[in-house]
């Protein structure tokens, strides 16, 4: 069977391998392959596996497919629920167009096709293995590194990280083992809120290069298997938009105010950064920014609005983006007419989802519909991915057939160190997921406090790593993470975040640049020596959490990263977990496919439940005990 590997991904080498198997006694065929089959599957250490998780095992079963008996191979429950999604649904699919091509009654054929049926179907399994090959799904249980690109790398010297930075060290998170990155905005912007007040949806921002270097950014990427996701932002934009600004200049009443949300005065509608959300114009008119007052909202009811974010998407999809992250998605539409909240319900700073007025309004899923239509018009379908801070049931009516295909799953970003909220806001994110896609989980980003600080320990940090990525479904890893970078507490005056000087909460201590080398020139190595002075101070202890550092480091929150990422892939994303927690603060996720994540999150030192450790977040006093503030993944027969 010597033609097992990548190269199954192309017709030839399919081609070959059944032909190998047909010189098989035909009887001996669909043991011979479950054989095959199987052992892949139990063989947690397989290369292929592990390089290839779900495409080696999905084209194995297109394999299947095609040869008489294939049917049986499939029809068997065992084999069905070990192929993990979304192999299995292309597997099923791919049968389905082999038995119309192979049989003309439709009936599968019960013994070798012809040689002229049997390449009609060959090309219907190249078909369905380039979409395969091509990773349709990825997202599903991919792990996504976010990268701030203000503070991942500089490569110009300016002191603020850029496109070309990132682009240089991109073989770094793949080795980290990510499928993916996910870039905050880098387009073009006056930089009130960081990029999240956009004045050109399609260009990049100088400050962080050109077009040219988002290509070759996305180039690089596609190369080394990592797909690009990059922020959107519909909600609103920066007051500098020159649509905002002929809003401005055309007056009240004027066509060109109807693209925003103009009033002669204002609600009583507080601004997400703190005071309120209403900005007067020199003409006496006020409009709406649920962020700062340099991010206008846009009126999702202008007819206007909606065709113009259609070109956006186009634009960045024409330009070879796997998906989008969608900044405030559970924003957009407003109440009609703007109404006042009631006195009691206006919410605390930071809250968009308090405003029942201005968030999850039926409207938006219209827009997610359109937006589907025209991701799902690409080869392979662009991927969609929600920013919606609402509790699982409500988020999970983004994530309907037709509308988005992710969304974050807030609910643990939000949960303080303790079992039991653990475990409910565990299993209710996978209760609401049962039915739409798989939760991604999350911790950390760009918008609040580091987890060693959150947490109060490193230990509970890596025990948190540990915890996303061993459950079932997408992971989202915030850069610097991996590093275990603490929340830097950056000097008032040093503080850059529009929410700071407004609400008093700055979210500038987890986006300080990432300290690369162990020497502190050029800013632990995030610019070139002798540049400018980095946009955020970085700490004077940076250098021994650097890359450089940790490299050699086996004990390092970096190697640990590595290897945890190394043993997911063999953890099918479609499991099911079983919930619980000890009298002793043991949180305990069991999952279906015989791997239990446990963390100790009590005072005391707790029995390890059975089966063979794998991995743990730190180290083991090997006398059958999972330490305090440590996660173990372990794995039963
Ligand atoms: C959510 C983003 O994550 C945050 O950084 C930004 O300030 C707001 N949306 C407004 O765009």
């Amino acid at each position: 069977m010597s033609t097992w590997g990548p190269g199954l991904f192309s017709s030839d080498s399919a081609q070959d391998f059944l032909e190998e198997l047909a010189e098989l006694d035909p009887a001996a065929r669909p043991a011979e392959l479950s054989k095959i089959f199987r052992e892949l599957l139990d063989d947690p250490g397989s290369l292929m596996r592990t390089v290839f998780p779900e495409t080696v095992v999905a084209a194995a079963a297109l394999v299947a497919a095609s040869l008489p008996g294939g049917q049986d191979l499939l029809d068997d429950e065992a084999f069905a629920a070990a192929l993990p999604e979304p192999a299995r649904h292309l597997a099923a699919d791919a049968l389905r167009a082999l038995t119309v091509a192979t049989s003309p009654d439709g009936h599968w054929a019960t013994s070798w096709v012809s040689p002229a049926d049997r390449d009609e179907a060959l090309a219907e399994v190249a078909g369905v293995a380039a979409i395969l090959g091509s990773g349709a799904g990825w997202w599903r249980d991919a792990v996504v590194y976010q990268i701030y690109p203000r503070s991942f790398a500089d490569a110009d010297g300016d002191g603020v990280g850029d496109l070309a930075g990132i682009t240089e060290r991109l073989g770094y998170v793949a080795g980290l083992g990510a499928g993916a990155i996910w870039l905050t905005p880098f387009q073009r912007s006056p930089q009130a809120d960081h990029g999240y007040d956009v004045s050109d949806y399609t260009d990049v921002d100088p400050l962080f290069g050109e077009l040219a270097d988002f290509d070759a950014l996305v180039a690089r990427a596609h190369e080394l298997g990592l797909k690009v996701v990059i922020d959107i932002v519909p909600n609103h934009c920066s007051d500098q938009h020159p649509l905002f600004q002929a809003a401005l200049a055309a007056g009240p009443g004027s066509p060109e105010r109807a693209r925003f949300h103009f009033a002669d005065a204002p609600n009583n509608w507080p601004s997400v950064f703190g005071g309120p959300a209403w900005t007067q114009v020199p003409d006496g008119q006020w409009y709406l920014h649920l962020y700062a007052p340099e991010q206008p909202d846009w009126n999702w009811r202008d007819p206007r609005t909606a065709p113009f974010f259609d070109d956006v998407l186009r634009f960045w999809f024409d330009r070879g983006v796997d998906g989008l992250r969608i900044d405030v998605a559970y924003g957009l539409f407003k109440a009609p007419g703007l109404p006042d909240l009631a006195p009691d319900q206006i919410p605390e700073p930071m809250r968009l989802r308090g405003n029942t007025l201005a968030s999850d309004r039926e409207e938006v899923h219209e827009v997610y519909r359109r937006w589907r239509v025209i991701a799902d018009s690409y080869d392979p379908p662009r991927t969609l991915i929600g920013e919606v801070n609402l509790p699982p049931d409500r988020a999970s009516r983004f994530v309907r057939p037709g509308e988005l295909d992710q969304v974050f799953a807030f609910a643990f970003v939000a949960a303080p160190w303790d079992a039991d909220v653990w475990c409910e806001v565990g299993a209710d994110l996978l209760t609401h997921a049962r039915t739409t896609s798989p939760v991604t989980w999350v911790v950390e980003n760009h918008d609040v406090v580091r987890r060693p600080t959150r947490y109060g320990s490193a230990a509970r940090a890596r025990a948190a790593l540990l915890t996303i990525l061993g459950l079932p479904g997408a992971a989202y890893l915030y850069q610097g993470q991996e590093l275990g970078l603490p929340e830097v507490d950056v000097s008032p005056e040093a503080r850059q975040d529009p929410a700071w000087i407004r609400s008093g909460v700055s979210r500038d201590g987890c986006r300080v640049p990432l300290p690369w080398t162990a020497d502190p020139s050029g800013t632990y190595g995030f610019s070139p020596v002798g540049a400018a002075p980095p946009w955020l101070p970085v700490p004077d202890h940076w250098g021994p959490l650097s890359v450089e550092a940790q490299e050699s480091d086996p004990e390092s929150t970096l190697a640990l990263t590595r290897a945890a990422l190394r043993l997911r892939h063999l953890l099918p994303a479609a499991d099911t977990v079983d919930w619980s927690v000890t009298e002793d603060r043991l949180l305990l996720a069991r999952r279906t496919s015989g791997f239990t994540l446990a963390v100790a999150m009590g005072d005391t030192a707790v029995p390890l439940p059975a089966g063979e450790v794998v991995l743990a977040s730190g180290p083991l006093p090997g006398d059958g005990t999972l330490p305090p503030d440590t996660a173990a993944w372990l794995r039963h027969a």
